[in-house]
């Protein structure tokens, strides 16, 4: 696995792998990597010659008072994880070097950036799309691997390439999860043993509204009740947000009609944790 620091190192390995024909993939990441981060690794393996993984805690998406300083970092872990996948390229550059220091140009998400997660967190979707322009700028992949966990960012990042007609193809993979069914997240190296059992209401709260669904109810906005009322009852837990939106604008439904999502974000104890879950009417 070749160790990339600089932006021209990474221009040279990819433009030397194309030149041989190889189709391109890129996976872009915090680092932290867990079996979550693999499974996309594994994906891109599958179908891509050349397979590059960046690591990058992106300053711009942390807010003030976020956990950027405290973020799980691990790099000699992580390349040695990379390289028994048979990753063919890590980018893990520095601050300095991804952004110059007096940037000013962003990318601007749009409305799709400030629901949600964006409500909580402003600005952090500016902070991801900018990041993840520059990062298909500077790899140019012919695929790059993103997942649903992160539903959210996964459909503004498809919107910006699709809006900004950037020549990549977006490849969404699905949730990985431990037995109980928490979605793995780097964040989760933060939570006590009683917290990490508390977590689970995030995805209990998610199968009891695709339950509810699959049964017939097709109210929207007592789907995202049963999820609210389940988080109650944890005493670890505080809801940010439970809803049920349409899988493309993200907005809010009323009635189950085309395929939607449930979203949910809790804190538990003092870590944030989101996840989602597909939910169609039975
Ligand atoms: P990070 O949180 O490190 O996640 C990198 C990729 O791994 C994202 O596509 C995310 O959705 C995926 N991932 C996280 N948890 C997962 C799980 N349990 N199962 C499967 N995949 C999972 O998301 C980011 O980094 C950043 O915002 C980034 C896109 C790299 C831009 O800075």
């Amino acid at each position: 696995m070749e160790r990339l620091a600089s932006k021209e190192e990474v221009r040279q390995a990819i433009g030397a792998a194309r030149r041989e024909g190889k189709r391109i993939a890129l996976v872009p990441t915090m680092g932290a990597l867990h079996e979550g981060h693999l499974s996309l690794v594994r994906a891109a393996c599958s179908r891509a010659d050349y397979v590059a993984v960046s690591i990058f805690v992106n300053p711009a998406q942390f807010g003030a008072g976020e956990d950027y300083e405290s973020y799980p970092r691990d790099m000699a872990r992580d390349a040695g994880l990379l390289a028994a996948e048979g990753v063919d390229a890590l980018f893990a550059p520095s601050a300095s070097v991804m952004y110059a220091a007096d940037a000013e140009v962003t990318v601007d998400p749009g409305p799709l950036g400030e629901l949600w997660e964006g409500a909580v967190r402003p600005g952090h979707f500016r902070g991801v799309c900018t990041v993840v322009a520059k990062l298909l700028s500077i790899v140019r992949p012919d695929l790059a691997f993103f997942d649903e966990k992160d539903f959210q960012q996964l459909v503004i990042v498809r919107r910006m390439v699709r809006d900004l007609d950037l020549a990549v193809r977006v490849e969404a993979c699905p949730v990985v999860r431990e037995h109980d069914g928490l979605a793995l997240s780097s964040r989760n190296a933060y939570l006590a043993a009683d917290e990490r059992a508390a977590a689970t209401v995030l995805y209990r709260a998610l199968r009891s509204a695709e339950t509810l669904a699959l049964g017939g109810e097709c109210d929207a906005p007592a789907l995202a009740d049963a999820m609210r009322e389940l988080v109650a009852c944890e005493p670890l837990a505080t809801l940010d947000y439970a809803a049920v939106v349409d899988r493309v604008t993200l907005a809010e439904t009323d009635a189950l009609e085309a395929p939607a999502r449930a979203l949910i974000a809790a804190r538990i104890g003092a870590t944030r944790l989101i996840d989602n879950l597909a939910i169609e009417a039975g």
